[in-house]
């Protein structure tokens, strides 16, 4: 791999040694040549000929076209401005105009996982594929799998926030919060390598949107909501549901991933993938719950953490010295430990907001 590449970037903004999702292996297949600004760099994702997946700057060092612009040429990329090619490695390996010389973009690992497309922005020697997050009830031949994409134009931590702390369902999300998850029990633990958050409804009849998905109908339940953050920005969120009813007792469930990467500092790309048990549920349940989720996502959630990031600004929002509730614990777990890592890596100061 050519050397002109990932520790020439600013540290301590991002946490660089890391996995993020680049983005899905289905979005390869709509545009083979998929450009996507990630960690604030131009990033271009491809199969070569082989069918392997690269990732490589996406600036052509020439002129600063987007190789994304460009076309595949056996196992190159061509720039097409000028027509230099580049090829997995980043090396340039084609120059109409006289030598390759030391011409090169950046190369960076990758890792391909259930339909998700693993990069790692950092030192490239420290990549380990055996850390490559993976997830359950991603097999389709057991559960009915959607995968998502939305755009955020807000910090990537405001959008784990919103995850960390489900408390907003009830005020925000109509069709999927009822009162009672204000009155829920919340455990916050922090495990190791991650902090779960555990918050349990009781006795509570779900919208009939929900109870329809559940299949409790508009039985009494329980449900209980766990939420798993692991940094720098990837969480899980399990809902389980058991009717309290003796007669006809039901459990169901549903998970979803909410895998944040930044795009800048102040923009996300937010991927989601959402899962339901097809022994639980249909074909038609699963696509109108699908539906339903993308719906409250990007005319809910988007809306209004977009809006608060605006009225943010550039700040850190635990700089403007925010009215902390109860609500918020695991929120600034999350964010100490990132923050914490972040300077570890750099080898600067702890710049600690959360505490
Ligand atoms: S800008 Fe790419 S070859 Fe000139
Ligand atoms: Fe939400």
């Amino acid at each position: 791999m050519p050397s002109q590449t990932n520790t020439e970037r600013p540290s301590g903004k991002f946490l660089r040694n890391a996995w993020y999702v680049a983005g899905f292996s289905h979005e390869l297949k709509q545009k083979p040549l998929l450009a996507r600004t990630i960690l604030s760099q131009p990033v271009l994702l491809y199969r070569d000929e082989s069918g392997e997946l690269a990732a490589i700057g996406n600036r052509c060092p020439h002129r600063f076209a987007p190789l994304s612009m460009g076309r595949l040429v056996g196992d190159q990329v061509r720039c097409i401005y000028h027509g230099l090619g580049f090829d997995r490695s980043g090396k340039c390996v084609h120059n109409p105009h006289g030598p390759t010389g030391s011409i090169a973009v950046p190369a960076f690992p990758l890792a391909e996982r259930d339909g998700i497309v693993w990069i790692w922005m950092g030192e490239a020697a420290l990549a380990d594929l055996s850390t490559v997050p993976r997830f359950d009830r991603l097999d389709t031949a057991g559960y009915h799998v959607d995968y998502g994409y939305l755009h955020g134009s807000a910090h990537y931590e405001l959008m784990s926030d919103n995850i960390l702390d489900l408390s907003h369902i009830e005020f925000l999300h109509p069709a999927l919060g009822t009162e009672a998850v204000s009155k829920a029990k919340v455990l916050v633990e922090q495990q190791p390598d991650r902090i779960v958050v555990t918050r349990r409804m009781r006795d509570e009849v779900l919208h009939p949107g929900l109870g329809g998905v559940y299949r409790t109908g508009t039985r009494p339940v329980n449900r209980t909501m766990t939420v798993s953050w692991a940094a720098p920005a990837n969480l899980t969120l399990w809902v389980d549901v058991e009717t309290i009813d003796d007669g006809q007792p039901w459990q169901s469930g549903s998970q979803s991933l909410h895998l944040f990467t930044p795009e800048t500092d102040s923009s996300t790309h937010y991927f989601y993938v959402a899962s339901l048990d097809r022994e639980k549920a249909d074909e038609a349940t699963a696509e109108s719950f699908f539906n339903a989720l993308q719906r409250v996502f990007t005319t809910e959630d988007k809306p209004i953490i977009d809006a608060q990031a605006e009225l943010i600004g550039h700040s850190d929002i635990m700089e403007l010295k925010p009215a902390l509730l109860p609500i918020d614990k695991a929120n600034v777990f999350a964010r100490r430990r990132l923050s914490k890592m972040i300077a570890q890596e750099s080898g600067g100061p702890n710049h600690d907001s959360g505490s």
